[in-house]
């Protein structure tokens, strides 16, 4: 089995590297390739990544290159985890917005949309050369914005699946306070991309006991502290929401808050400095724990069930991703790209049913929805009019003279990165 990973060169490949190299019974990885233009970066990373699969006895053969359209040449999987413009576009992304008492965030907002326009063209460009060269690849796509990015892969007829780990984050947290295995956890997980409420978290299997109101009654004060939200609105939700929807239930606060604070773009460079300086040193061989402060934790177990059971190798058949929804959620287009539980094997991804929503998540998930298309076509075609309805149409901007003023902030902080602007 061949994996290539484009943007190897990234500080999460060890996470990673990692994953295969535990979860090797489960996927059973010969050639593992870490593509990346930055060749220095991929130089330190592919050393790490050779000792950890050497520690660890892993057989398999790490190439690392530059080359895509070798790399992804005989590859049952393409793995995509890249950022377009690094750390300085995120740093923007999470800066102008503020200016305008909108969110600054890499993915959620007038950030995010910068991030779709400048990533979607490159995903595409990349994805339409894994076509050409080995057609049978599946794509899984971690590049964010998840939710838009898998969409543009899916409307262009791509075999592609998208993958985030929030679900697996809560998985893992309530496994943790319930004294439970997480494989015992099945979490009734629905909406979009970082827009999604654990409704339901079940035990021993998806048809199993709904623990969830002894958990919020139980542990409602930890959960609530992890995703800095009050109590009181978890009880009355009575579900879970993930950490992004604080930026639409604090939006305000939120705003205060990152105006007086380093940006997270900062904060993840001078680590990811740092990273890289312990990668360099030929002595370590696992993933350094530092590496457990970036927001990627499970990733790699995520990466691994989803690439096993897209290869036909084993892994769960029921597993949180992204996925077209055709009438899953009745009130959405078909066409729409939504992070359920879905049944994954061979064939690709197919959404399980859900439960009606409930009107209070339906409205937002509809509304995020219509941003979402309307930013694709936007990074798809170009165009400032194109920026400004998506705008527009964001809950969290709407109105007239933000949308106008963003679309300029956007287009100013990204021209290099928008072959129209
Ligand atoms: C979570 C999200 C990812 C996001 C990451 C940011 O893992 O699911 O989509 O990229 O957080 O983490 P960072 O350490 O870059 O802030
Ligand atoms: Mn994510």
């Amino acid at each position: 089995m061949k994996l290539t990973v484009v943007g190897g060169g990234s500080t999460y490949t060890p996470e990673l590297v990692d994953g295969f190299a535990r979860l090797r019974d489960t996927l059973p990885v010969e050639e593992l390739v870490l593509v990346d233009p930055a060749a220095d970066r991929l130089e330190v990373v592919g050393g790490l990544a050779r000792r950890i699969f050497a520690r660890q006895g892993h057989p398999g053969r790490i190439v690392t290159t530059s080359d895509l359209d070798g790399a992804v040449d005989g590859a049952d999987a393409v793995l995509l985890q890249l950022r377009v413009g690094g750390q300085a576009a995120r740093q923007q992304d999470e800066t102008w917005p503020l200016r305008c008492g909108c969110v600054g965030q890499e993915t959620t907002g007038a950030g995010g949309l910068a991030k779709a326009l400048r990533t979607v063209p490159v995903v595409l460009d990349i994805a339409e050369r894994v076509r050409r060269i080995s057609p049978q690849a599946w794509i899984i796509d971690f590049t964010n914005p998840v939710g838009i990015v898998t969409r543009a892969l899916l409307q262009a007829g791509h075999r592609a699946v998208g993958l985030c780990n929030v679900a697996i984050g809560l998985q893992r947290k309530f496994a943790a306070l319930l004294g439970v295995s997480p494989a015992e956890v099945h979490l009734d997980h629905v909406g979009l991309n970082h827009l999604t409420w654990e409704t339901g978290v079940r035990l021993g299997g998806p048809d199993g006991p709904d623990v969830l109101p002894r958990l919020l009654a139980e542990h409602g004060d930890a959960i609530a502290a992890d995703l800095r939200l009050p109590r009181s609105l978890l009880d009355r939700l009575g579900t879970v929401p993930s950490s992004y929807l604080r930026y639409y239930y604090a939006h305000d606060q939120v705003v205060d808050e990152l105006r007086t604070k380093p940006s997270r773009a900062e904060e993840v460079a001078a680590m990811e400095r740092e990273l890289l300086r312990l990668y360099a040193d030929p002595a370590l061989a696992e993933k350094p724990a530092l590496l457990a402060e970036r927001g990627g934790a499970y990733y790699s177990e995520a990466a691994v069930d989803l690439a096993a059971a897209l290869l036909g190798g084993g892994g769960s058949p029921r597993q949180v991703v992204n996925a077209l929804n055709r009438g899953t959620l009745p009130f959405l287009p078909d066409d729409a790209v939504i992070e359920v539980p879905a049944t994954v094997g061979p064939n690709g991804a197919e959404p399980l049913p859900v439960a009606p929503l409930d009107p209070l998540y339906a409205g937002l998930v509809a509304h995020v929805t219509a941003y979402e298309d309307l930013a694709l076509q936007a990074a798809v075609h170009g165009g400032r009019e194109r920026v400004l309805r998506a705008l527009l149409a964001h809950p969290l901007i709407g109105q007239y003279a933000t949308a106008e003023t963003l679309t300029d902030e956007l287009i100013a902080h990204n021209r290099e990165h928008l072959a129209w602007a």
